[in-house]
């Protein structure tokens, strides 16, 4: 499907954001580990989460869904059956990695995989450690690609130095010490974003954080919870910068997460000189949330590296279009882990900036964008990456003349309606 977009003259309203990607998977996961009814609310209808939900019901647990309300029953951490089929995990990566460590501890065979691009994205750093906690694990090319096929079941306890800030790996080995005896940790080179371990506390397992170290105690009782999932900051951020970039724009965002491990593109375009308030901070289910207002804002280039990448990674492909139509350089480092994402989003970043007119620099862990007074309309192959999609039609939101964006159906995987939401606030 190709979507067109013309240069809009301003943005203005107010956008509920859908349901954040992280928390959903992670409601369901933890849903059916715990025993009792478990009430999601806001749960993100996206491609990625009910890729696994269907997971999570080929398993045996019963998960009924009625619009985006979704209510999981369990009798807990031993639930899970033996599925009769392969599970796909589709296009995402927090299903595979996180059901992987589920599967590591469940008595069972099974066989996850998933689309060509997830079939292509590193396993062997989930694999590595959940072998090392006893799972009989095989996979594609050496034990480092999907299809992963696991015989779980009698896990050990160990205590895990990460050798990446990935969320996904360390949430994977908290899961799975969730069916070992003892304290599993996991230590981390910087701190990733923390959903698993707020979210493993909410259904009332015990979970220590002491900096970046995790400790999760195995065998806890979880009981089913009620949970609203708060609003994605990751897709908030396009509508953010969209309201930046485009003149005369003002948009309100009502009950987005502020986890501060979520909030580091905030803190950039802040620092670029970006008008974005943040009302009414509050907590939901142990997840801080509030109402984002952004103003259009005229914005200087900035260097982003180190810590912070973890923060603000799903964010950088829409930040680096921030950074076309900022004043001056904008410098991106030590972000190597996006050449593993749904696409390598080094490789396609530049090259969908290049065709804005943007001049962009690449580099084996990041880029440097030269910003530009303006950028004009592109046609533009998205790779089948949803934050690649949407970038491109934020940018020709700002751009002169008309934007083509190819394969748009990919933002399914994560913003269902996105489209939709930017006719309705767009004044032409
Ligand atoms: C996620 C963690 C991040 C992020 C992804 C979602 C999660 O991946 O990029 O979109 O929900 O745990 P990594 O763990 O690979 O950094």
């Amino acid at each position: 499907m190709n979507v067109n977009i013309t240069p809009a003259k301003s943005l203005r309203g107010v956008v509920n954001v859908p349901g954040d990607k992280s928390v959903s998977h992670r409601s369901v996961m933890i849903g059916a580990l715990a025993c009792g009814e478990t009430e999601v609310k806001n749960f993100l209808m996206g491609e990625d989460c009910l890729s696994t939900i269907r997971i999570i019901r080929a398993l045996g647990v019963d998960v009924q869904v009625e619009n985006s309300r979704v209510v999981i029953r369990s009798d807990g951490l031993e639930t899970l059956r033996e599925p009769g089929d392969v599970l796909d995990a589709g296009n995402s990566g927090t299903t595979m990695r996180l059901m992987s460590g589920i599967l590591a501890g469940s008595p069972f065979y099974s066989v996850i995989t998933g689309d060509d691009s997830l079939r292509s994205r590193p396993m062997g750093r989930v694999i590595r450690p959940l072998v090392a906690m006893g799972a009989e694990i095989m996979a594609r090319n050496n034990n480092l690609l999907a299809p992963i096929s696991i015989k779980g079941g009698n896990l050990k306890s160990i205590n895990y130095e990460s050798p990446v800030a990935s969320a996904q790996v360390k949430s994977a080995v908290l899961l799975a010490g969730l069916f070992a005896p003892g304290c599993t940790t996991v230590t981390e080179p910087t701190k990733s974003r923390d959903h698993t371990e707020r979210m493993l506390r909410h259904f009332g397992a015990r979970v220590e954080v002491d900096g970046t170290k995790i400790t999760v105690w195995g065998k806890p009782c979880l009981t089913g919870k009620k949970i609203t999932v708060p609003g994605d900051i990751s897709s908030a951020m396009f509508l953010i910068v969209a309201g930046l970039i485009v003149k005369g724009s003002e948009i309100v965002l009502p009950n987005v997460g502020i986890n501060p491990t979520r909030t580091g593109a905030l803190q950039v375009l802040k620092a670029m000189g970006g008008d974005i308030t943040i009302n009414n901070p509050r907590e939901v289910n142990g997840e801080p949330i509030g109402d984002i207002t952004v103003r259009s804002s005229k914005l200087k280039g900035t260097e982003i590296g180190g810590a912070i990448i973890p923060y603000l990674i799903d964010e950088i492909p829409v930040l680096a279009v921030a950074a076309a139509l900022a004043e001056g350089k904008t410098v991106i480092s030590d972000a190597g882990e996006l050449r593993h994402k749904e696409s390598d989003r080094i490789a396609t970043v530049v090259k969908l900036l290049r065709n804005f007119g943007a001049g962009v620099e690449e580099f084996t862990d990041g880029l440097v964008v030269h910003g530009v007074k303006k950028i004009r309309g592109a046609v533009c192959e998205t790779f089948g990456d949803h934050r690649l999609a949407m970038s491109a039609a934020v940018a020709g939101l700002a751009a002169d003349g008309e934007t083509v964006v190819m394969g748009a159906e990919c933002v399914h995987i994560s913003y269902p309606g996105f489209f939709d939401t930017l006719k309705k606030i767009a004044v032409q």
